[in-house]
């Protein structure tokens, strides 16, 4: 059954995923924390309406975390971290504004 109307033009999804040990996941390099801080930064740019940031599960590419993909473009981000959220964002932000 069809929802209706495109809600949002872009999501991003974040994995947030906890691996059993000995393995790790995202959320062993810190991506819960990335989430968040994705989260308040779209929330004070007033875009939380364009852009979905979502936990999501295991993406299965474990050995690149914290690990995500924007859509519908497909793209990934790798080995992601704090200091990278800045360059990311923008990028994000103009395929919107
Ligand atoms: S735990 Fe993040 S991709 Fe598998």
């Amino acid at each position: 059954m069809e929802a209706g109307n495109k809600i949002y033009d872009l999501h991003l999804f974040v994995c947030t995923n906890v691996r059993e040990k000995p393995k790790t996941g995202c959320a062993d390099f810190g991506s819960i924390d990335l989430h968040a801080a994705l989260k308040q930064e779209f929330k004070s740019r007033k875009l939380t309406a364009k852009i979905r940031i979502n936990k999501a599960g295991c993406l299965d590419m474990c050995k690149n975390g914290p690990v995500m993909v924007l859509y519908p473009e497909g793209k990934w981000f790798y080995n992601v971290k704090t200091e990278d959220l800045p360059k990311i964002i923008d990028e994000i932000v103009s395929r919107v504004s």
